[in-house]
């Protein structure tokens, strides 16, 4: 008898299976196609979808100075109540995450205060020796200052410091100091240096948030195994003529063209990851131009909408919030296997509804997609084993974990 059973369809990578997950001591214990015995037993409803726990591996949870904007315990609740088991945290904090002492602050913000499993970044900027002390999840450089102001000035001096992989802002500072509109020659500048610089150093880097057509270009074109990107739902669903409609579209990098959008769709099936970059700001911030956009409780639904609608598979969620992830970063405890994390993103992909920001559990409450009826919705999350969100509503305390990965400190 197993400690809890799930019973319904699948998505296993591109395979959809009917059948039974079991759950012992919140790892899978195993996956079947046919009836397995549980303690508890969950059984999807018709329309319901089990995918592997969705992964977001960039967001801005702010906390520490800023917990007006968004602090660990909001930031995750809206995690897990947009389908999300575990966010990459973003170290442009206030302090910033430049040294091991306010990164063993960090460790001990989110302890007991995270309700979605999490992963810890650290920002390099010539603080080498700091870096390789602090044992993070990850590492980030801003190539040009955004939001806290920090940049790498030894750019590839950071990226070959970094003990893990990199996650790189790819707008050049000299560029966007001239032109504060930030065109997308900032970006296609900066991606084409770091590609340089990946090219001789040859060490993992992931580029964030690609908005530009050249940009994409440019990376699909070097085509380094060791070279990976992000995409954001707002580059994929807005341009830049939604200014307009709605001045706190404000975000780094900037929304573009159509083309540029049309762009980024017609490679999708390239993309390797999508990431919400999740930026959480008061509105009284927003209006005296802050960047960024809150991301975590609509992206899986946009995405659920999008294949509603023909434009992708439910597969290709699964690639690039899970399976993606997982190998790019080199996360050991997840991914849909005997002996991983029992984590899981519940979907019903005939559920429409009507995006309303005031019933967000991020602090950010608006949203670029408010009033739009999306059809596809995250109706539970599971983390370990435990129902974490059901129907809006989240269950239990925050018993998030940090999660691990294969790098050079392991
Ligand atoms: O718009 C943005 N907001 N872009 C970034 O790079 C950072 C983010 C934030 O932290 O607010």
């Amino acid at each position: 008898m197993h400690d809890l059973v799930i019973m319904g369809t699948i998505v296993n990578g591109r395979k959809i299976i009917r059948g039974s997950i079991a759950i012992d001591g919140g790892k899978i214990s195993k996956i079947s196609t046919g009836i397995l015995k549980g303690e508890d037993v969950i059984t999807l409803k018709r329309g319901q979808t089990l995918l592997p726990g969705l992964i977001d591996v960039h967001t801005h949870l702010r906390d520490f100075t800023e917990k007006p904007k968004e602090s660990i315990r909001t930031g995750t609740m809206a995690a897990v109540h947009g389908g999300l088991t575990t966010v990459f945290d973003m170290p442009n904090t206030k302090p910033p995450i430049i040294d091991v002492v306010t990164f063993h602050w960090r460790e001990e913000a989110f302890r007991g205060r995270a309700y979605s499993d999490y992963a810890l970044g650290f920002l390099l900027s010539g603080n080498c020796g700091e870096a390789q002390k602090a044992r993070a999840d990850f590492y980030k450089v801003f190539m040009g200052a955004s939001t806290g102001g920090i940049f790498s000035e030894d750019f590839e001096g950071d990226y070959s410091c970094a003990p893990g992989v990199l996650s790189v802002h790819a707008e050049d500072q000299a560029t966007i100091t001239r032109r504060p509109e930030r065109p997308p020659e900032a970006e296609v500048l900066a991606v084409k240096r770091a590609l340089n610089t990946a090219e001789k150093l040859k060490k993992p880097l992931n580029i964030c948030h690609v908005s530009t057509a050249e940009g994409m270009v440019e990376i699909l074109r070097a085509g380094l195994p060791w070279v990976s990107f992000e995409v954001t739902p707002h580059h994929l669903f807005l341009t830049m003529r939604d200014y307009g409609r709605n001045p706190l579209l404000k975000v780094y990098p900037p929304l573009r063209t159509e083309r540029d959008r049309a762009f980024l769709w017609k490679n999708f099936s390239r993309v390797p990851m999508i990431a919400s970059d999740h930026a959480p700001h008061t509105l009284e911030d927003k209006e005296s131009g802050a960047a960024g956009i809150p991301g975590l409780e609509t992206e899986v639904a946009l995405f659920l909408d999008a294949a509603n609608r023909g434009l992708i598979g439910i597969h290709d969620i699964v690639e690039k919030m899970n399976l993606n992830p997982i190998r790019i970063f080199g996360i050991k405890n997840k991914g849909l296997e005997v002996g991983k994390d029992a984590d899981f993103t519940i979907v019903d992909l005939k559920k429409e509804w009507v995006v309303r920001p005031e019933e967000f559990y991020t602090k950010a409450k608006w949203s670029p997609w408010e009033g739009q009826k999306l059809k596809g919705k995250v109706v539970m999350t599971i983390i370990h084993g435990s129902v974490v969100m059901e129907d809006d509503e989240i269950i239990g305390k925050p018993q998030g974990a940090r999660i691990n990965v294969e790098n050079e400190c392991s």
